[in-house]
This record gives structure tokens, C-alpha cells and sequence, in this order.
């Protein structure tokens, strides 16, 4: 028998082993991962031809299934890190400066295209996609999907941010700031309405579009105050507040997990609530579980019965032990081409514990730091 000294030694090794593979890994895929996505951008991207100038394409594919259109979540999303890569100068390259400052352009043109859903004053920021050259798509489809608006308003602002500290308050207020306030008004005005989930199946109340709305509202009201828009600051504080409130009505104490919509007729054990912690995920924030941070006893106890849900059901995990790690998918009873794991999500479980881990790290202590006691149950942070 080892003794506990040679197998803890053994594991040590192990681990750096291991850790050097992703490093390397990481290092090699990168470059060929973010190429990929460019290459989905108009106007110049390889896969792209005719996307307007800023405008994301979902997939080149036209059939089975026709995905050439851009939506408003999903274009948020990939431009969300294309800025953060930009604003931490990962990639302080002049054309991705100039891809950014397509994607507000292009956006500001897309806010004004009348739509199924309205027009820009009349709930058209909630429609969830166009075609590539922002002509309305008018066919039928799971409108109105309120976390667009939200998640574009939280890519605006981390730019907007970055060039106030870059001293182009100018660029902010002049080109920025008038397509965000739009996006921030349609959120504090709409958060408390149905609408269809991230999946565009569910229309009911959705914690992911709720968690979205609130990071919005809560840095746009920062943001609102800093380039000295103080009439807007106290509406979006509020509905800040309501949303962040609403967000504690998900929770299902009994089992443990954050239900993904209110409506649906699913148990609700679904990605939506995990991908909202790394949405949100503030290390400032620490395990903070009202805005249910990543290594929060909510969020780690969600994400435990998210993915014990995909153990029995899915081929590829069959014979692996409760206590190692699966492949996981959307949400158990998905049924959308057979229902399978997916690389996405499945990796959007590691993130979360890699968030968690560096949190720990950063706080020397795996237990639970109970540092605030606002009535509204806000970290500082995010106040
Ligand atoms: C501010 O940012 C805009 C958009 O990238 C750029 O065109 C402009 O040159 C910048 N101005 C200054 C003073 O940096
Ligand atoms: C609106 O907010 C209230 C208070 O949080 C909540 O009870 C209700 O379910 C919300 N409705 C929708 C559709 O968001």
C-alpha cells in the first residue's frame, strides 16, 4: 500500500501535469478559436459574406438548420468578450478596435428596424433576431426575447467604461451612451414582463434574463452617474433593486437549484441558472449567493443537481463513477435534435468552478464569507 505521503505526492505531479496540458492546450486553440468567431463577423469575415459591418451570423449554415441570421443575445455575447479581451489588453489590436466600434454602429441601425416585436419605442429592442443585412425577419418565432437588450447593454458598457478611462468620455457620450440608454430604459421599463427564455422555448419569466437585467440596470446606473446622466440614475438603481429581489423568487430550497423559468412544465434543473453565475461572476463580489456568485452555497449546490440531472440519461456517461465529471447539455428533458450534451455547456461547468476556484484562492478559505448585511442583500460591489 502507498502511503498517504507518495500518493498526495503522486496527485501534486499529477495535477501540474495536468495543468501544464491546459496551459499548452489553451495556448495553441486560442488563436484558432477567436479566428473562427471573427471569421462570423461582418463584413470582412470568411464565413460572413453579407452581414452588414459589426453584425454577428449564428452559423453560415441555410438549412437543417437555417441559422444565417444574427440574434441580439448571441452577437451581445461574442462581442461581451471580444471587448473584455480588448478593454484588459489581452488584444489591444487597431482592428479590433475597428470591429468594435462596428458592432455600436451597427447596433445603433439595429435598434431602429420596426419588427414583429415593435419599434424602437414600442418593445422592438426585445426581438431576437434579424437577417444578416438587419432586414426585420417577420416569420414566425419565440418573440419577444427580453435578455437581449440587457446583455448588449453590459458589452456597451465595459467599452464605455474603458474609454472614459482612456479619456474619450467624448466618444461615450456622442456614440455610445445614446444606443446603451436606449437598450437600459427598455430594460428598466420591460424586466417585469414575460417573455421567451435563452433557449426561445419557454415564455414565461426566466432567471437567466432576469440575472441579465440586473448587472444591466446596475452598471448602467454606475455608468449614467459617472458621464453625469443623473436624471436616469435613480430609476435604474430601483429597478436594479426589484430585479435583484425578483432574482431570489427562482430559488428552490427544498431541492437545492435555481428553477430555470417560471413557466415550461420541466423541473426547471437547466444550464440558464449556471451560465447566469459566470455571467455575473464578480471576485469582488466573493461567494456573495443573492447575486449567486459562483462559489456561493446557492450556485455550487445548483450546479451539483444540474449536472447529476445529465448522469443517467446520456449515453457517453454511463459507467462513470457519481463522484467524477460528465458531459452535459441544456437541460434534461430537451428533446432539439435528440437532446445531447453539449461541448458549451459542458465547459461552462468548468468555468464556474474555475471562477470559484479563484475566488478561494484569492481569500486563502473555502467557507462561506458572510461580509454584508444589506437589507436588499446587495455585495458593495454591486450596489
Ligand atoms: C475615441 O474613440 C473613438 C472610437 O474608437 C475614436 O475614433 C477616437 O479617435 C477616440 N478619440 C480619442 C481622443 O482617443
Ligand atoms: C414582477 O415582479 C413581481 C415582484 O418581484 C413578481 O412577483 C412577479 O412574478 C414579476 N412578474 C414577471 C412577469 O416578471
Amino acid at each position: 500500500m502507498r502511503s498517504l505521503l507518495v500518493t498526495g505526492l503522486a496527485f501534486i505531479t499529477a495535477a501540474f501535469a495536468q495543468s501544464a496540458a491546459v496551459d499548452a492546450w489553451l495556448a495553441t486553440q486560442s488563436p484558432i478559436a477567436k479566428a473562427g468567431v471573427i471569421a462570423n463577423i461582418g463584413p470582412i469575415g470568411s464565413k460572413s459574406s453579407g452581414a452588414l459591418a459589426g453584425i454577428v451570423i449564428a452559423s453560415p449554415s441555410t438549412s437543417n438548420p437555417d441559422y444565417l441570421y444574427t440574434w441580439t443575445r448571441d452577437a451581445a455575447l461574442v462581442y461581451k468578450a471580444l471587448i473584455d479581451q480588448y478593454t484588459r489588453g489581452e488584444d489591444t489590436s487597431p482592428s479590433l478596435r475597428l470591429l468594435i466600434d462596428q458592432f455600436v454602429e451597427s447596433q445603433r441601425i439595429q435598434q431602429q428596424v420596426s419588427n414583429p416585436s415593435g419599434t424602437v419605442s414600442s418593445g422592438g429592442l426585445g426581438e431576437p433576431k434579424f437577417h444578416i443585412n438587419l432586414a426585420p425577419y417577420t416569420g414566425g418565432w419565440g418573440r419577444p426575447q427580453r435578455d437581449g437588450p440587457a446583455l448588449r447593454a453590459t458589452a456597451l458598457t465595459t467599452y464605455a467604461n474603458w474609454l472614459i478611462q482612456n479619456s474619450n468620455t467624448s466618444f461615450v457620450t456622442s456614440n455610445v451612451w445614446p444606443v446603451l440608454k436606449l437598450d437600459l430604459d427598455y430594460v428598466a421599463s420591460n424586466w417585469n414582463q414575460t417573455g421567451f427564455d435563452l433557449w426561445e422555448e419557454v415564455s414565461s419569466s426566466s432567471y437567466f434574463t432576469t440575472a441579465a437585467q440586473h448587472r444591466a440596470l446596475r452598471e448602467g446606473a454606475a455608468l449614467a452617474s459617472a458621464i453625469g446622466q443623473t436624471s436616469v440614475v435613480s430609476g435604474y438603481t430601483t429597478q436594479a433593486d426589484n430585479t435583484l429581489c425578483f432574482m431570489q423568487s427562482y430559488w428552490n430550497p427544498s431541492a437545492g437549484y435555481m428553477t430555470a423559468n417560471t413557466g415550461g412544465g420541466r423541473s426547471g434543473r437547466d444550464a440558464n441558472a449556471m451560465l447566469s453565475s459566470n455571467h455575473n461572476f464578480d471576485a469582488a463580489a466573493v461567494c456573495d449567493s443573492v447575486t449567486f456568485q459562483p462559489c456561493s452555497d446557492k450556485a455550487l449546490s445548483n450546479l451539483k443537481v444540474y449536472v447529476d440531472s445529465f448522469r443517467s440519461i446520456y449515453a457517453i456517461n454511463s459507467g462513470i463513477p457519481s463522484n467524477a465529471a460528465v458531459a452535459t447539455g441544456r437541460y434534461p428533458e430537451d428533446s432539439y435534435y435528440g437532446g445531447n450534451p453539449w461541448y458549451l455547456t459542458t465547459t461552462a461547468v468548468s468555468e464556474q468552478l474555475y471562477n470559484a476556484l479563484t475566488v478561494w484562492e484569492q481569500q486563502g478559505t473555502l467557507n462561506h464569507q458572510h461580509d454584508f448585511h444589506d437589507p436588499h442583500g446587495r455585495h458593495p460591489e454591486l450596489r
